[in-house]
C-alpha cells in the first residue's frame, strides 16, 4: 500500500545531506577549516587520529561565535554568511549552504567551544545525535571542534571507508590545498602525533609552496601571471623535472577556493604543450580571481565543482598564461657535471634543427657525440664511462628560441635526469615510465617471439648475449649487436631496467638486504601524502636496502642505499615512494613489483647516454644472465631483431 506523503525529520534530512558533504574524514577536515577561515583566521591546526576516524580536531584563532548564536550552528541552513537568494551571486565565504556542521553532527559526535573576543567565558557545545548540551566554558578566543567516532551511527557508511593510510591521505591532500590558497594564515597538520605539515602563515606563497614541497623546488619555479577583464590568473608552475606520476601536485584555485575542474588542469597541462612526457603532470599552484558573478560554486554540496559562464575564455587565459610563464623561464638547468660545457658551464647547444633529431649511427669506437660528428666534441670531454645513476648532468630541454607560438616544443636534446627516459622518446611511444602497468603478457609474448626467431636458426639468444659483441650504439640509446642471423638492437635504457629489477627482486624474495653506507646521509623532503606513504611502507623500503631514518616533519635522512643506486638517491626513493602510493588508488601489481620497476627505472641507464665498450658489453652479458631477457617490467621489448634475410633482401642480393 502506497505511504502517505512527509516532510522529513531534520534528523533524516541531514542524514541526506551529509552522505553529499561528508564522504570521508577529509571531507569534514575542510569543512571545519573553511569555517575557521571564513572566521578571518590567522592560525589553524588540525589534529587527526585514527585516520580521521577516531579523531578530528581543528583549532583556529579567528572571530568565535558569540554564546547567543552558538544554538544555531547546529541548525540546518543556519548560516551568518549569505542572508538572500541575491547573495548567492557574490559569494566571496567559503560556505554559505549553512549545512556542514549539521550534516558533520549527524553522523558523528562532535563538541563546539568557541569564545568571542569580547566574552569572558566561552561556550561548548556537546552534539549527539539530536541532543546538544551546552555550557559555560573557559576558552581562548577562536573556536575549536572536535569530531569522533566518525560513522558511529551510519555502519555501512563507515564500511566504505579506505585504510587509515589512505584516508590520511585524502587528509594530507586536502589541507596541502588549502594550505597552497591562503598562504598568509599558518597552517598546522598534526598526524597520530606527526607533524605532517607546517606553514609560515607570512603571506608568500613561494614560501608556503617550499614549506609543503620542500625548499629544493623552489629554484624550479617559474611566476605565472595573466590578466583578463574578469580577473587574472596568478602562482607559479614547476619546470619540468618537477613533474609527477599524477596530478596531485596541480592546485587550482577559484577565488581562493580549492576546486577541482578538468578543464583548469586541461588548460594548465596544455600550457605545457610537448614539455611533459605521457602520463607526467606539473607541479602548478594557480590562483584564478574572477567576477563572482561569472562562476556559480553553487554547484555540488561539496563545493569543490565550480561553473564557469565562459568556459573558454578562461581556458585560453590559463593555458596562454602558463605557456608564456614556461616560455620566458630558462627551461635549461645548470649541469651538474658539465659535460663539453661552454664558458657559461652550459652545455654547447646548437640550434635545435630537424638533423639533430636524426638517428645516428656510430659503427666504430668512440661513439659520435650526440650534437654531431665525432670532429665536433669538445677535446676534454670526459671519457670515463657514466653507469647506472652516476651524477651527471642534468639537462631539461629548451624550447625554441623563435615561431614557439606555433609550433609545438621539441624535446630535443637531452633532458632533465629525472624526465630523461620519457624524452628520448618521440611523443607518439609509451615512455618507460616506472608507473605504467607491469605488462606480464606483453612481456611473455616478446620473450615467445625473440626465441621462436633465435631458435628457428638454431641458436639459444641467452647464449648470443653471452658472448657477442656489441658493434656500436645508435642514437645513444641502442646497442647495435650482430648475430650470426641479423642483427640485435638493443634497448640500454629498457635492458639495464630488466637487469636492476630481477636483481632488486631477488634480493628481496631471498630476503637479503643488501645497503651500502652513505658518508654523508642526503636529506630528502616529501609532500605530507607522500611522507605519510614512506611511513606506512617503511618496512619494505628498508627491506630494500634503503636506510632511511625520519627526520622530523616530512624530512627523512636517507643513511643507506640499494646497490642500484649510484647518483643521487632522493629521485629514486621519491619515485618509489610515488609507486607505492598508486597501489592504493590504481591496486595491480603487488608492492614488491611495483618498488623494484620504480627503482629500476630510475637507476637505470638512460636513453640518449653515451656509453664506453666496456660497459655495454657488460650490459649484454648481465643481460644473458636474467630471467626473462626479452621485455622490460612494463612490457616494452628489450630487444629488437632485424633478419639477415631482410637486410639482403634490401640489398637485392636475395
Ligand atoms: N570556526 C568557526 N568560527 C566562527 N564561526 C563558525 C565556525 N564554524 C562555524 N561557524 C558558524 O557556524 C555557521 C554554520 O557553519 P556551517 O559550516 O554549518 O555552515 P556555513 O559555513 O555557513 O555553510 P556551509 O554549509 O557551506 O559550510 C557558520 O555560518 C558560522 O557562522
Ligand atoms: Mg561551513
Amino acid at each position: 500500500m502506497r505511504a502517505p506523503i512527509r516532510i522529513l525529520s531534520e534528523d533524516v534530512s541531514n542524514k541526506i545531506a551529509a552522505g553529499e558533504v561528508i564522504e570521508r574524514p577529509a571531507s569534514i577536515v575542510k569543512e571545519l577549516v573553511e569555517n575557521a577561515i571564513d572566521a578571518g583566521a590567522r592560525r589553524i591546526r588540525v589534529e587527526v587520529r585514527g585516520g580521521g576516524k577516531e579523531l578530528i580536531r581543528v583549532v583556529d584563532d579567528g572571530s568565535g561565535v558569540p554564546a547567543d548564536e552558538a544554538h544555531l550552528v547546529f541548525m540546518r541552513h543556519a548560516t551568518s554568511k549569505i542572508a538572500t537568494a541575491s547573495d548567492l551571486f557574490h559569494i566571496s565565504t567559503l560556505g554559505f549552504r549553512g549545512e556542514a556542521l549539521p550534516s558533520i553532527a549527524s553522523v558523528a559526535r562532535v563538541e563546539f567551544l568557541t569564545r568571542t573576543p569580547d566574552a569572558d567565558d566561552g561556550i561548548l557545545l556537546k552534539v549527539e545525535g539530536q541532543a546538544i548540551a551546552s555550557s559555560p566554558c573557559g576558552a581562548p578566543v577562536g573556536t575549536q571542534v572536535t569530531v569522533t567516532d566518525l560513522f558511529y551511527n551510519t555502519p555501512a557508511r563507515f564500511k566504505f571507508l579506505k585504510s587509515d593510510t589512505t584516508e590520511r591521505r585524502f587528509i594530507a591532500d586536502v589541507l596541502t590545498a588549502i594550505a597552497l590558497a591562503h598562504p598568509g594564515i599558518a597552517f598546522r597538520l598534526v598526524m597520530e602525533g606527526r607533524e605532517v605539515l607546517n606553514t609560515p602563515g607570512s603571506g608568500n606563497l613561494k614560501e608556503t609552496l617550499g614549506a609543503v614541497y620542500g625548499r629544493r623546488i623552489l629554484p624550479g619555479l617559474v611566476p605565472v601571471d595573466g590578466l583578463a577583464p574578469w580577473g587574472g590568473v596568478s602562482g607559479y608552475v614547476g619546470k619540468p623535472d618537477l613533474a609527477k606520476g599524477n596530478r596531485s601536485a596541480e592546485t587550482v584555485f577559484v577565488n581562493g577556493r580549492w576546486v577541482q575542474n578538468r578543464m583548469l588542469y586541461a588548460a594548465i597541462e596544455r600550457g605545457y604543450e610537448s614539455l611533459l612526457a605521457h602520463r607526467r603532470f606539473p607541479l602548478a599552484v594557480v590562483h584564478i580571481t574572477i567576477d563572482p558573478s561569472l562562476v556559480d560554486v553553487n554547484v555540488h554540496p561539496a563545493k569543490t565543482e565550480i561553473r564557469f559562464r565562459d568556459e573558454s575564455d578562461v581556458f585560453r587565459t590559463v593555458m596562454k598564461a602558463v605557456r608564456s610563464a614556461l616560455l620566458q623561464a630558462d627551461l635549461v638547468s645548470p649541469l651538474g657535471q658539465p659535460q663539453g660545457s661552454g664558458p657559461a658551464g652550459r652545455p654547447d647547444k646548437a640550434p635545435v634543427d630537424d638533423a639533430a633529431l636524426q638517428p645516428k649511427l656510430a659503427w666504430s669506437f668512440p661513439p659520435l657525440g650526440k650534437g654531431g660528428s665525432a670532429a665536433k666534441r669538445a677535446p676534454e670531454e670526459p671519457s670515463a664511462p657514466v653507469w647506472a645513476g652516476e651524477e651527471r648532468g642534468t639537462y631539461t630541454l629548451r624550447p625554441q628560441p623563435t615561431g614557439m607560438a606555433d609550433r609545438a616544443l621539441h624535446p630535443v636534446e637531452a633532458v632533465g635526469a629525472q624526465e630523461e627516459e620519457d624524452r628520448a622518446h618521440s611523443p607518439g611511444e609509451p615512455p618507460p615510465h616506472a608507473s605504467l602497468p607491469l605488462a606480464a603478457s606483453e612481456a611473455e609474448r616478446a620473450r615467445v617471439a625473440m626465441e621462436q626467431g633465435s631458435v628457428a636458426h638454431g641458436y639459444d639468444p641467452r647464449e648470443l648475449l653471452a658472448t657477442a659483441e656489441v658493434a656500436g650504439q645508435l642514437a645513444a640509446t641502442y646497442l647495435l649487436v650482430p648475430v650470426p642471423f641479423g642483427l640485435w638492437l638493443i634497448d640500454q635504457h629498457v635492458a639495464h631496467e630488466r637487469v636492476l629489477y630481477e636483481k632488486a627482486l631477488d634480493r628481496w624474495e631471498q630476503s637479503q638486504v643488501v645497503a651500502q653506507q652513505l658518508l654523508t646521509p642526503y636529506t630528502l623532503r616529501l609532500s605530507p601524502a607522500l611522507a605519510a606513504t614512506l611511513m606506512d611502507h617503511l618496512d619494505a623500503i628498508e627491506a630494500m636496502g634503503f636506510g632511511v631514518e625520519p627526520f622530523g616533519g616530512n624530512d627523512f635522512l636517507l643513511r643507506a642505499v640499494p646497490p642500484e643506486v649510484t647518483g643521487r638517491p632522493e629521485p629514486v626513493l621519491t619515485q618509489i615512494v610515488e609507486e607505492l602510493a598508486l597501489i592504493v588508488s590504481e591496486g595491480g601489481p603487488s608492492r614488491k613489483e611495483r618498488a623494484a620497476a620504480a627503482l629500476a627505472c630510475r637507476a637505470a641507464i638512460k636513453a640518449g647516454e653515451r656509453l664506453q665498450p666496456e660497459v655495454m658489453r657488460q650490459l649484454i652479458r648481465e643481460l644473458a644472465t636474467v630471467e626473462n631477457p626479452y621485455a622490460c617490467p612494463h612490457g616494452r621489448p628489450i630487444i629488437v631483431q632485424v633478419d639477415l634475410k631482410e637486410i639482403e633482401r634490401r640489398f637485392g642480393r636475395s
